[in-house]
């Protein structure tokens, strides 16, 4: 009986990890965007896109300004240190009819997803990419510039669910490039 058991939770998993990409927790369908929007510090990412992060001594805290441009718009504002130093780089995104999520495939944004959030912290799931290309990334967001240990475990337990836990990274707490777009 016990095993029985154990087959199917293990049977659960392995579908659920099929079906990654779409993937949404009764939290994104609940979410108060206004609440959401603002200022936040990037604490933590993981990618699978090659060639993201610049080496490790060029690390920075990230950071994100969203705004509700109006019902099913977002305009989201992301700086991050990359290899030719802070870039900041702003997108308007559309929401789906359906899903939980926000994109806009011209500019390469497939999905823009907050898996969970207390809005003291938010797990945001961005799928990038065009055509058949798909990068999964998973960015710790946080109102202050240190997280708690609470979020990081979730989003260190949501990166194992993503596969994205080899690509795990805390950013060094060097705020020059995130303030480069706080409001
Ligand atoms: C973090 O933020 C606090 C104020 O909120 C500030 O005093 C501190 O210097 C910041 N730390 C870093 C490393 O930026």
């Amino acid at each position: 009986m016990r095993q029985g058991l154990l087959v199917l939770v293990l049977v659960l998993v392995l579908a659920a990890g099929s079906q990654v990409q779409d993937w949404y927790p009764r939290e994104s369908h609940t979410l108060n965007w206004n609440k959401f929007s603002g200022f936040w510090y990037i604490l933590a990412v993981a990618t699978d896109a090659q060639g993201f992060l610049p080496a490790r001594d060029k690390r920075k805290l990230g950071a994100s300004v969203i705004k509700v441009n109006k019902v099913g718009q977002l305009r989201v504002l992301l700086a991050f240190s990359r290899l030719k130093g802070c870039q900041s780089q702003e997108v308007i995104l559309r929401k789906d009819g359906k899903k939980p999520v926000f994109r806009n495939t011209l500019k390469g944004v497939k999905a823009f997803q907050v898996l969970s959030t207390d809005y003291s912290y938010g797990l945001v799931y961005l799928r990038l990419g065009r055509a058949a290309q798909n990068y999964k990334n998973l960015l710790l967001f946080h109102r202050q510039n240190v997280s708690s240990f609470q979020s990081l475990k979730e989003f260190m337990d949501t990166c194992d669910i993503l596969g994205l836990s080899k690509a795990a990274v805390i950013l060094p707490k060097d705020a020059s490039c995130a303030h480069t777009i706080l409001p």
